[in-house]
């Protein structure tokens, strides 16, 4: 037996302004994707903003439903849109931000499981890792590729 220890690197930040233009940017059209949002069950609030390798940028937002699975986060409704509509174009760089009840999160929204997995097949499918930019208003995390978020991502059917 030998017990191994597994480190993931990223960086934080306090405020937008401590960012690059084009990450503050993009973060902005993250928060403002929150309009978008359709979350009359939980009334929290998602906005994603996914630059492209060529740079264009395409907008999300969770899309909730009565028969609650139904549902979609904010993250997978913008993957899949670029995944549909620009299936060649790698990603660069997706940006997240949640708010509860209307008021932006001080620490950023995590994820889920299920967002976390569709990254990594996008990961997978371009051959080429991308950003995660995480944004609150008092903390936004910044991931240089999706298995900083998934170690131990399965990407094989093979063993
Ligand atoms: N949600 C997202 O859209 N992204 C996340 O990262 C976390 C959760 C959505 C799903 C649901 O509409 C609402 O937020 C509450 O979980």
């Amino acid at each position: 037996m030998s017990e191994k220890i597994l480190s993931i690197k990223y960086e934080e930040f306090s405020s937008l302004e401590e960012m690059s233009p084009e990450d503050k940017e993009l973060c902005l059209k993250a928060i403002d994707a929150r309009k978008g949002s359709y979350s009359p069950y939980s009334n929290f609030q998602v906005g994603a903003a996914l630059k492209l390798a060529d740079g264009s940028v395409v907008l999300g937002a969770n899309q909730e439903n009565v028969a609650y699975p139904s549902g979609l986060c904010a993250e997978r409704t913008v993957m899949f849109w670029a995944g549909a509509n620009y299936p060649d174009i790698a990603f660069d760089t997706l940006a997240v931000a949640a708010s509860d009840k209307g008021v932006l999160c001080e620490s950023p929204a995590s994820p889920c499981g299920a967002c976390r997995q569709v990254m990594a097949e996008y990961q997978k499918k371009h051959g080429k890792p991308f950003n995660i930019i995480l944004v609150g208003s008092k903390r936004i995390r910044k991931f240089s590729c999706v298995d900083d978020l998934l170690p131990f991502i399965f990407d094989s059917l093979k063993v």
